[in-house]
């Protein structure tokens, strides 16, 4: 039997972000804190980012980007990367038959190269069975870094011969990995760290930031709801002043 929610209170629709970006942050020192290892507090991290995906749905956002994996991430002890690659295998076979009855697209951003094949194809297989739904998409960022998707964006304009009056902000936002989706309207960082740790660096340039300081297995609905108020209080003025907003 489905668990019952605890009531919220309403959002405003015209005041829900489109697009929420979220840096699952904080999975090692939850687990630390509880005397476990760090993939215990990966797994944890993981089962919440169901509940988040299911939350996206019930509050109205229609993308869902999370940053699970990043070009830097190599970097960390082996049996981390690989328990994180093990993880990211399992939670797709286990999860994805049900976001598929959700509704839910599931897309990827970041180098797919460097993973193992198997996961590779998983991920491919996911992007297929699911390229028709329309209520969320989930884009996970996987073997990805903001810095390498520009350095990527370059390398296809160059390769694809365009003449340099042609190069302009339209053409490169097409040659990201993100072409075609919005920008993040707002970035949810938990944990209390202030950074953007190489994250979505073209598409954050208006976008609105949000730092719960809970670790991110704690980042709950309730939680996220309170980040929703908090943006829906924001006056986005994208370089203009409030009187012209007004006027
Ligand atoms: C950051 O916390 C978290 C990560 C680097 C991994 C996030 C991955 C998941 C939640 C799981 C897999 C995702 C999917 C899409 C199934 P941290 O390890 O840096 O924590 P710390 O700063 O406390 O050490």
């Amino acid at each position: 039997m489905a668990a019952t929610l605890a009531p919220l209170e309403p959002l405003n629709p015209a005041r829900i972000p489109r697009h929420v970006a979220m840096i699952m942050d904080g999975n090692g020192r939850w687990a630390k804190q509880q005397g476990k290892p760090r993939l215990f507090g990966h797994q944890a991290g993981t089962e919440n980012l169901r509940e988040i995906i299911k939350a996206c749905v019930e509050f109205g956002v229609r993308y869902l980007t999370v940053y699970a994996f990043s070009t830097e991430n190599w970097n960390r002890p082996d049996d981390e990367v690989k328990g994180l690659m093990r993880i990211l295998a399992d939670a797709l076979e286990r999860e994805l038959p049900e976001l598929h009855r959700q509704g839910v697209r599931l897309r990827h951003i970041g180098r797919l190269e460097r993973l193992n094949p198997v996961l590779m194809e998983k991920i491919r297989q996911a992007m297929e069975l699911t390229r028709d739904n329309d209520r969320l998409d989930v884009i996970i960022a996987w073997n990805y870094g903001g810095r390498d998707e520009i350095v990527a964006a370059i390398e296809k304009i160059v390769s694809q011969g365009y003449p340099v009056e042609q190069v302009n902000e339209k053409l490169v936002a097409d040659s990201l990995f993100t072409a075609g989706i919005p920008d993040p309207d707002l970035v949810v960082r938990t944990s209390g760290e202030y950074r953007t740790s190489n994250f979505l660096l073209w598409q954050t340039a208006y976008s609105e930031w949000y730092f719960p300081p809970v670790y991110w297995p704690d980042f709950n609905r309730v939680e996220f709801h309170k980040g929703l108020q908090d943006y829906a209080r924001r006056e986005r003025r994208f370089g203009k002043t409030s009187e012209q907003l007004a006027g």
